[in-house]
């Protein structure tokens, strides 16, 4: 069968674009699998019982994708509508899961541009909570991070902050921790310092790391029994799924050890776009390189164009900014073809 979907050497546009490696595939070939709804995937429940460990938690769900993940995690802690969910104004569950909070948790967000540019504090959180008794207002009922978001660091000092504050007012604290992995190796720290100021958090497992499909929802018994009730509402109690959870499996024992390399190219990357004029928004914290390509006015379409010519595809929908993702799959080389073709078409503009 022929397919007219282009393929590229190199694809910077997400870390969502990478191809099952021969290991992963030969896993999902050998996976014992069973009925996940009936709890006897033994492949499932291997990695579920991992993910649980390697968070902290006491358990965790094994979902189809971060955006079940996260909806099914601000509708478990979620008990009483009609309630707010405070997070930054650029998070995931607020601009790019399809208005899913409304619908499933009957919840509005009360989001925050932070002053830093970079994460919102506990300082900008404590003042936007809403309390219970003025009836215009929907309460308060959930505090919602991510890290990284836009491959930038919210550090761990600011979590504890936030995490303190939360436990004062009772507030649970859900992360969407897509990019942990990032963080983790990005920071050489244990995922647990990171785990142990939330409440809940979600882990990708197709972006960074690799896997082919899939999200970790981790967070107490009770809370992960509550998660998979909704699961399994919103069609996500999936069956024979051991096969996926086999390639996850691989996935972060061969390519979450290797990530730091994704972290030192993006900074190769900024580094030298910033030699050409073109700085970043925000910071290249991990393996995202946020260029302003306003500053010297580059035609991103042409260097889009520049690129493709050496089968490197980038992000070239939006005019004086390029978001750069990096991943396993984009090796040394790809970065000195960026860098080369922004030279050449700043020099031909
Ligand atoms: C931070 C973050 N959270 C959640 C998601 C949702 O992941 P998915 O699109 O795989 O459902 C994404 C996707 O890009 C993301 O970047």
């Amino acid at each position: 069968m022929s397919s007219n979907i282009q393929t590229y050497r190199y694809d910077f546009r997400s870390d969502t674009l990478t191809k099952p490696t021969p290991a992963m595939l030969e896993a999902m070939i050998n996976a014992q699998v069973g009925d996940d709804v009936y709890k006897e995937d033994p492949t499932i429940i291997q990695l579920e019982a991992y993910a649980a460990k390697l968070t902290g938690k006491e358990a965790a769900v094994f979902c189809a994708s971060s955006t079940m993940s996260n909806q099914i995690a601000v509708r478990s802690h979620i008990i009483t509508p009609p309630c707010s969910v405070i997070c930054d104004d650029r998070a995931h569950i607020h601009r790019y899961e399809a208005g899913g909070m409304a619908l499933f948790s009957q919840a509005t967000t009360y989001s925050i541009h932070p002053k830093n540019k970079v994460y919102i504090t506990a300082e900008e959180i404590k003042s936007n909570i809403i309390p219970y008794g003025d009836e215009h207002f929907p309460p308060t009922r959930l505090i919602e991070i991510e890290n990284t978001l836009g491959g930038s660091i919210m550090p761990l000092e600011e979590m504890k902050k936030i995490y303190e504050l939360a436990q004062s007012k009772d507030i649970p604290v859900h992360l969407d921790g897509a990019r942990l992995w990032n963080v983790c190796a990005a920071t050489q720290t244990d995922m647990k310092l990171w785990t142990s100021q939330v409440d809940s958090v979600n882990l990708c497992l197709s972006k960074g790391i690799g896997a082919p499909v899939g999200a970790i929802l981790a967070g107490s018994s009770k809370f992960i029994e509550r998660a998979r009730l909704f699961r399994k509402m919103m069609g996500g109690g999936w069956r024979q799924a051991g096969v996926l959870a086999a390639a996850a499996l691989v996935a972060i024992e061969t390519i979450w050890p290797r990530m730091a390399d994704d972290h030192r190219r993006a900074k190769e990357l900024s580094e030298g776009l910033l030699k050409l004029g073109i700085p970043t928004i925000i910071p290249t914290d991990t393996n995202m390189v946020m260029a302003d390509t306003s500053k010297v006015g580059l035609d991103v379409k042409k260097l889009s164009e520049e690129c493709l010519k050496h089968g490197v595809k980038i992000r070239d929908s939006a005019p004086n900014m390029i978001r750069f993702v990096l991943h396993h799959q984009i090796e040394d080389e790809a970065i000195q073809i960026v860098l080369d073709s922004a030279k050449k078409t700043l020099n031909s503009q």
